[in-house]
């Protein structure tokens, strides 16, 4: 899915105050310009009033869609903006003919919780999957959501 460069800016506001740095899970422009390059990926963007709140990325592939990223602002957080990214992101990978939604977290985050809630269950678990900055491991946890 192409995106105007002013999408990439709003997605970008979004990515640099929603992730913590100590993880290292905020991706560079280049990176979110190269996955909609190649034509299988697919992003919203939530707005309050104006302004860019939240986010989602995620690639299509046969019968299945990844959710890449998912992101609110801090400041825009717990008024149910990701939620609704959520579901509509399980729509339309459903429109799109996939039959699941997968996604990989790291463990100790506290999205699991709007995951559970959402209809995801785990399916897989890899130990240390993740390192980050600073060199802790982390375990990553893989869930899917029937659509
Ligand atoms: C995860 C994230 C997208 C949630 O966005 P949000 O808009 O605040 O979430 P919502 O308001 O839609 O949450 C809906 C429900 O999910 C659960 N939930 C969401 N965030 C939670 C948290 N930090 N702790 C506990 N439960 C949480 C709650 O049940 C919440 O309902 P409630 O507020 O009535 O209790 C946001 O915290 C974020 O951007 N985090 C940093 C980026 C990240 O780690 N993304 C996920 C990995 S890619």
């Amino acid at each position: 899915m192409m995106a105007p460069a002013d999408d990439i800016d709003r997605i970008m506001a979004v990515m640099q105050a929603a992730f913590d740095p100590a993880y290292g899970e905020a991706w560079s422009r280049r990176q979110v310009e190269d996955a909609l390059l190649i034509g299988n990926c697919y992003y919203q963007i939530a707005e309050v009033l104006g302004e860019p709140a939240g986010f989602s990325l995620s690639r299509h592939g046969f019968e299945e869609e990844e959710l890449l990223l998912i992101a609110v602002s801090p400041d825009f957080r717990r008024r149910r903006i990701g939620e609704k990214l959520l579901v509509q992101c399980k729509a339309d990978a459903r429109a799109r003919g996939a039959r699941q939604l997968l996604l990989e977290m790291r463990s100790d985050n506290p999205a699991i919780h709007l995951y559970r809630r959402n209809g995801f269950v785990q399916i897989g678990l890899r130990k240390d999957y993740y390192r980050t900055p600073s060199g802790y491991r982390l375990d990553a946890i893989t869930f899917a959501c029937q659509l």
